[in-house]
């Protein structure tokens, strides 16, 4: 496996830029002096990064943002931060709500992989999608949004396996609790009538509080650099012991 290329100097396109881990780990790159592209919905991505403004979960919006972030030919890094939550018992999900968040949490990550990777190509480029502890253990009253991110997982290991011969590395993370809006949508809706046999699962962790979004970045930013140059196919549990 070939060096990866070093911070300082690399196209970082990450989606999910205007919040929580995605912008987090935008002001990392940022930081280490990178050129970022944050792709979202929404535009309130860190100063210094370039919105590009991008539904994950639509194909042609996809590939339309991609060609823009490639604009000279390389992408170096893929962050596949963009996500959304599911959470009730398996009664309450609607085919509406399951094909929205497969459409984000796994048709996006696929889609911005196969756009993006003639340009990781051109560079030797790497992928880090965000999973989730959902991707990587049971969780209770998320099944949608488990089977989405287990889907991403998978494919992670499937695609490091394919694209290993050409050095291209792609690994991912399985946050646990992470302090971001998302969480909010989940907790609000824990209530009573859950089993709490299962539902204490969800508090599982270690002491000290929720996990800070810019900790999950540090890791996207140590998985996209040279230091772990000989990492691929790697789902990282950054959970806090829940999984
Ligand atoms: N916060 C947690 O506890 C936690 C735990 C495990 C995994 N995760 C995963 O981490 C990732 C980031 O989540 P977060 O906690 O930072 O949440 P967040 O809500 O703070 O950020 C999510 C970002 O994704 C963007 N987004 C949503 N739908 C989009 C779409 N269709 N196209 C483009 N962008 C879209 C939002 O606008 C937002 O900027 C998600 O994939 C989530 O599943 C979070």
């Amino acid at each position: 496996m070939q060096q990866t290329n070093p911070p300082g100097s690399r196209v970082v396109v990450i989606t999910g830029a205007a919040s929580g881990i995605g912008y987090a780990a935008a002001e990392l790159f940022r930081d280490l002096g990178d050129t970022v592209h944050g792709l979202d919905i929404n535009p309130t991505v860190p100063d210094g990064v370039t919105y590009v403004e991008c539904n994950v979960g639509d194909r042609a919006a996809v590939d339309a943002a991609i060609s823009r972030c490639a604009a000279d030919g390389r992408i170096d890094v893929l962050a596949n931060v963009a996500g959304i939550v599911q959470f009730g018992r398996i009664e309450t999900v609607t085919e509406e709500e399951w094909d929205r968040v497969h459409a984000v949490d796994l048709k996006g990550p696929f889609f911005l992989m196969q756009a993006a990777l003639p340009h990781l190509r051109a560079c030797r480029g790497t992928i880090v999608n965000v999973s989730s502890v959902a991707g990587n253990a049971p969780q209770p009253y998320a099944t949608a949004y488990a089977a989405a991110k287990g889907g991403l997982t998978q494919l992670t290991k499937s695609l490091a396996l394919e694209l290993s011969p050409e050095g291209i590395r792609v690994n991912a993370i399985c946050p646990g609790t992470v302090d971001t809006p998302i969480v909010e949508q989940v907790f609000h809706k824990i209530t009573d009538d859950l089993d709490t046999r299962v539902a204490d699962r969800l508090m599982m962790m270690l002491p000290g509080g929720a996990i800070k979004p810019a900790e999950i970045g540090e890791t996207i930013v140590w998985l996209a650099s040279p230091a772990a140059r000989m990492i691929t196919g790697a789902v990282i549990a950054h959970d806090g012991g829940m999984s």
